[in-house]
């Protein structure tokens, strides 16, 4: 049996144990909500940073001076990695004005691509044809020759 007084029907007045099943009821909805819309975020921008690897592209002594080599990622890249006497370079094969191959000339020193006439020089910057005038480059990659090895370091993308 019930009193009038435990049901708090007449006595419109807030009691201290109805204050605190609001507050512990409030505070338990905005905890979940918050964690729900922690992981929301978490999945609607995920923490993507590029990845970034070094790779063996072999001997420094494969690749004599004035000559070039291709190396192929394994991603499915493929980098023209040339020695010009002075460094090595690692330069991307495709032209950047409409994709076409590139190739290494080794007796002018340039990148030739067959399709538009677009020359670049041995740090892969275009110096005539239509990738010149569009001021474009070929992508360029880090490579470094450690003792007798070559390492490229690529990024994913
Ligand atoms: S695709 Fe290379 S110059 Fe046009």
């Amino acid at each position: 049996m019930t009193n009038s007084s435990d049901l708090n029907i007449t006595n419109p007045k807030p009691t201290r144990r109805g204050m605190m099943t609001w507050i512990i009821m409030i505070g338990g909805l905005a905890a979940s909500y918050g964690t729900a819309a922690v992981h929301a975020l978490r999945y609607l921008t995920p923490n993507r940073k590029p990845r970034i690897w070094k790779a063996y592209a072999g001997g420094v002594h494969d690749i004599p001076a004035g000559t070039s080599k291709i190396y192929n990622s394994p991603d499915g890249r493929k980098v023209v990695i040339t020695n010009t006497g002075e460094q090595f370079t690692a330069l991307s094969d495709v032209c950047p004005h409409l994709g076409c191959k590139v190739h290494w000339n080794e007796s002018s020193k340039q990148f030739i691509c067959p399709c538009h006439n677009g020359v670049f020089d041995v740090n892969g910057v275009a110096i005539s044809g239509p990738p010149a005038k569009a001021g474009q480059r070929l992508a360029k990659y880090e490579i470094q020759p450690v003792d007798s090895a070559l390492y490229i370091t690529l990024t994913e993308g």
